[in-house]
């Protein structure tokens, strides 16, 4: 049986379909990301997963218990990293673990080494006792992190943790969540960085205007869009007649498909080793000189502007 399941899940906000008919699972040990653009719905559906926001339709139950009629067993084996800060800037780590651990029931000697792991996992022992309101962006996030493994969930929710914080720190914070994933935490991850949905992922749901326009693996949705590895040629002036040329290196075998924005050529093929043989000759016989060669592995930014047409970063 899934760990989590959300059945056909909708938010109405006044006037605004927030989510709109979202159903997925995940498996015991699984990190499944929710991959979409600003205002997609993400927050919207951790919101109902973790049961502060009520659905306006659908259900969802995780480790057995319904999320609306079992809202206090749910909490107990989730843990909840929000998209905003929460820490009181005035107290310490140690301080805001210890609050944030008797908040879960936490007391004595038990409460002493939760907070004592909580902060090694986020490499904050020795800024214990430093007011978190002087701690760095990057800092912030991996006690926020902390706080949100407190009472030893079976499934972690993060929401977006590595927006605008240093490279160090991400890396810290990826590195912590396929630890704790190696350890058998589940793991529901949202960002609309697609390098992090690819390194992180078991499964992927691409999330748009609040609906899950594609699942699988990472390898399962670039075969399912049928995106190709891509060659970017760098011509020395841009073409005279930019579809003419299109036309010809389509007709290469392997050559899928080309475009040609100002003095760059975009070309989709089959595999790069095989089309570019043909592709340089053919080119140097028409008249035209090659500066530069790019390839492009098939990504997940790739299935996204397939599926939607547009850009995952505005
Ligand atoms: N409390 C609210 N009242 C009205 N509309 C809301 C509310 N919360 C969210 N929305 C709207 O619901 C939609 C989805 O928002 P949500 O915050 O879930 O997106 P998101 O994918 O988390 O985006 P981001 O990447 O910016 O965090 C947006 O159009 C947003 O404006
Ligand atoms: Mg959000």
């Amino acid at each position: 049986m899934p760990l989590l399941t959300a059945h056909n899940l909708h938010k109405r906000y006044n006037g605004i379909h927030a989510v709109r008919g979202i159903s997925f699972e995940i498996a015991e040990g699984e990190i499944y990301s929710l991959l979409g653009p600003n205002g997609a719905g993400k927050t919207t559906t951790i919101g109902m997963l973790t049961t502060l926001l009520a659905p306006t339709e659908g259900e969802a139950e995780i480790g057995g218990f319904s999320v609306t009629r079992q809202p206090h067993k749910v909490k107990e084996i989730i843990g909840v990293v929000p998209q905003e800060i929460a820490l009181y800037d005035d107290l310490t780590a140690a301080e805001n673990l210890r609050f944030w651990g008797r908040m879960y029931g936490l007391r004595g000697n038990a409460l002493q080494k939760r907070v004592a792991e909580a902060l090694d996992l986020a490499q904050l022992t020795e800024r214990a006792d430093d007011k978190v309101g002087t701690y760095s962006g990057g800092m912030q996030r991996r006690l926020n992190i902390a706080v949100g493994l407190l009472n030893r969930p079976q499934i972690l929710f993060l929401d977006e943790p590595t927006v605008g914080i240093d490279p160090q720190s991400r890396r810290r914070i990826l590195d912590t969540v396929l630890e704790l994933n190696r350890q058998g935490l589940a793991v529901l991850y949202t960002t609309h960085y697609m390098e992090e949905a690819q390194e992180l992922s078991h499964r992927i749901g691409i999330i748009d205007q609040g609906q899950l326009i594609a699942e699988g693996t990472l390898e399962e949705l670039i075969r399912t869009t049928d995106v190709r590895e891509s060659v970017v040629l760098s011509l020395d002036a841009p073409p005279e007649d930019p579809a003419a040329l299109c036309a010809a290196l389509e007709a290469l075998p392997g050559v899928e498909k080309a475009a040609s924005p100002d003095a760059n050529l975009i070309l989709e093929v089959e595999a790069a080793n095989a089309a570019l043989p043909r592709l340089l000759p053919r080119l140097s016989a028409l008249g035209h000189r090659v500066r530069r060669i790019e390839l492009r592995e098939p990504n997940l930014e790739a299935v996204f502007l397939h599926l939607t047409g547009r850009a995952l970063r505005d």
